[in-house]
């Protein structure tokens, strides 16, 4: 039984500000802080979902330290001692449980930065054909016994438009725009089934829509004419997403918690979709009303719950897909910001862990219909491989897991301003050069130069090929740390963070762990398809991640099979580029549905080949040597 003073306690409100911002909010006792920042918009990362792992939710206590909970154990871990007694505690796990005032600062390091965002992708050539188009119908004069409808239904089937619906928005606006066209009237069909919108035939408008890719971590999106297939404007944001959880487990874990946060994780995408749309069309000068058919392409999870399917089982072996072909709704049935009769179009997944951006992808590098065998890899927390040709198309995902995006790295961070992102070593002197993002002084490292600094302390000998640091070297880059050695990379002074950037043994391990996800995904499903490295032909690297690797370095790790250099291509954002091709192109659109239905699904986990493969995939490159020559060759160690 809840006491008086308890119940009391739990109704009493806190007043909580967030530094430097100043932002207020009365909280209830009992509240989480990381709930009170979202309210008030304060981005806080939150990659592990409210766990109290990542130690990425880090706040200060500044004022107010007896009005929370003591720390709790999960904050013991992962908060070092002076952190504690420095009031720093995690936002995601600290209770208010006192009345009074409370001032919390939010250290930069827990910010979400804005990711450096990779928008266009290739775009093959195709013909323009929409599945809403304009007609102009010539009515009949008004004839007593029919209604305005009546006179429209009939009109637009004596021009071959039978079984026509129209949109409630439309027979609104139908009696004034008949009377003010007299009689002529330009009407905008979707699917030659419904009647979406009409106007006087002299004052049509344009017909635009918005192609979608909702990334984990990105939301990229498009506006374009219907009509010519120009792209207007290209524009994205961080997907917010991401501080309810960085990775689709903790999203999907979350969704799975409560229905209050499974509207939040909904409404929060759709918003963000919704300020991209209006921001685009702001800056073309078009109205929303414009905007007449939306695609929406994203990994399956992300597709699940832009659409308010629950993705709980997606995550679940053997990871089902609620539905999976592609379907239209009513942009005003999610929330979404167009015309009042617009459609969203949602291009189907092929698998729990291969989503529509994968098909979004093979539409856009046109794999499906080349003679010649290509290999398509798209690099996130998962790496989605397909690898075929117009006869088959053979799909699997791999684990790659945070490492390449920076998470579980000592200095690790997104490809964001300050990022260390290339790197180079003189292999005498062991001297370290570096370029970051933006060029500022550096304050963490990504992906990209974590996979050049392992090459280049490979090729050094620094570390040997399951990636151990030599105990002989003597260079004062390389130092010991307790059990751990590491290797400096930028120097204190040089630094923004008044702290060496280093790699340590263990920042290699996670990259070993996720590179050789990646590989023997590849391999096996070439083995599976009875085909070795050298029968691709082409292999097209896809994303943001893939964008900005070198490939050399990439290859030195033993990441890719050894497939010759100049048969590989960076593609770019192929999931934002699939998702305008099948906005702008009815035929596409059904291509898509053909792709998601016929691409085989190969389940790596289950595969009786995958731990072996793996084991054997975390040396550098490889256990079996012989399935790297060139890079042995380039080593030296052939
Ligand atoms: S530790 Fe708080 S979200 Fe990960």
């Amino acid at each position: 039984m809840v006491s008086k003073t308890e119940s009391n306690r739990k109704n009493s409100s806190v007043g909580i500000t967030f530094l430097p911002e100043g932002k207020h909010l009365d909280i209830k006792c009992g509240s989480i802080v990381l709930d009170a920042a979202r309210k008030l918009g304060i981005d806080i990362q939150a990659p592990c979902g409210y766990l109290g792992l990542c130690g990425r939710c880090k706040i200060i206590l500044q004022e107010g330290k007896d009005l929370v909970e003591p720390p709790t154990v999960t904050e013991k871990k992962t908060l070092s001692t002076a952190e504690l007694n420095d009031g720093y505690r995690l936002a995601c796990q600290c209770k208010v449980s006192e009345q009074g005032i409370l001032n919390v600062a939010v250290p930069p390091e827990s910010r979400i930065s804005q990711q450096r965002i990779v928008i266009q992708g290739i775009m093959p050539q195709f013909q323009v054909s929409s599945i809403v188009k304009d007609t102009i119908i010539e009515l009949k004069k008004k004839q007593v016994s029919k209604s305005d409808s009546e006179s429209l239904l009939e009109a637009l089937s004596e021009n071959g438009f039978t079984d026509v619906s129209i949109d409630i928005d439309a027979i609104r606006r139908l009696p004034d725009v008949l009377r003010e066209g007299n009689w002529n009237i330009n009407a905008t069909l979707w699917n030659n089934k419904e009647v979406l919108s009409l106007q006087p035939k002299d004052k049509a408008g344009q017909i635009l829509g918005f192609a979608v890719d909702v990334g984990t971590t990105k939301v990229a999106g498009y506006l374009v004419d219907l009509k010519n297939g120009e792209l207007l404007a290209a524009v994205s944001l961080p997907n917010p997403q991401i501080s309810f959880g960085e990775d689709l487990i903790s999203r999907i874990t979350y969704w799975s918690e409560s229905e209050e946060k499974r509207i939040s994780l909904q409404k929060i995408v759709i918003g963000c979709v919704n300020k991209l749309i209006e921001d685009s069309c702001k800056r073309f000068g078009v109205s929303l009303n414009e905007v007449y058919d939306i695609a929406v392409v994203g990994n399956t999870a992300m597709h699940h719950i832009f659409f308010g399917i629950s993705p709980k089982y997606v995550g679940q072996s053997p990871f089902p897909v609620a539905v999976k072909n592609g379907f239209d709704v009513k942009a005003k049935d999610i929330g979404l910001k167009a015309n009042p009769a617009a459609y969203v179009h949602a291009l189907p997944p092929i698998a729990g862990f291969v989503g529509a951006d994968t098909v979004a992808g093979i539409l856009a590098t046109e794999i499906y219909k080349q003679k010649e065998t290509s290999m398509l890899i798209d690099i996130g927390t998962n790496a989605e491989i397909v690898i075929g040709n117009k006869d088959k198309l053979t799909c699997c995902s791999a684990p790659a897991g945070p490492a390449f995006e920076g998470a579980k790295i000592k200095h690790g961070m997104r490809a964001s301003s300050g990022a260390i992102e290339t790197v180079w070593i003189n292999p005498k002197t062991l001297e370290t050069g570096y370029k970051t993002i933006d060029e500022t002084k550096p304050r963490g490292i990504c992906g990209s130069g974590i996979i050049d600094t392992i090459a280049q302390l490979l090729k050094t000998n620094v570390i040997d090929d399951i990636g151990r640091f030599n105990k002989k070297l003597k260079n004062p880059r390389k130092r010991n740390q307790g059990k751990d050695a590491e290797f400096v990379l930028s120097w204190q002074n040089e630094t923004s963070i008044d702290k060496d950037i280093t790699i340590t043994r263990g920042d290699i391990q996670e990259i070993l762990l996720a590179k050789a996800a990646v590989y023997t995904g590849t391999h096996i499903l070439l083995e599976h398809l009875n085909l070795k490295p050298n029968d691709i032909e082409k292999l097209y690297i896809a994303g943001a991640f893939g964008t900005y690797i070198d490939l050399a370095n990439s290859f030195t790790i033993g990441m890719f099979p050894e497939i010759p250099a100049n048969r590989t291509q960076f593609v770019g954002n192929t999931a934002g580029s699939g998702g305008r091709l099948a906005l702008l192109s009815e035929i596409l659109r059904s291509k898509a549905e053909k792709i998601a239905r016929e691409t085989k699904y190969l389940e790596l986990a289950s595969d009786p080949r995958f731990e072996t493969e793996f084991t054997n995939a975390l040396w550098l490159p490889h256990r079996e040597k012989e399935r790297f020559p060139t890079v042995m060759k380039m080593l030296g160690k052939h």
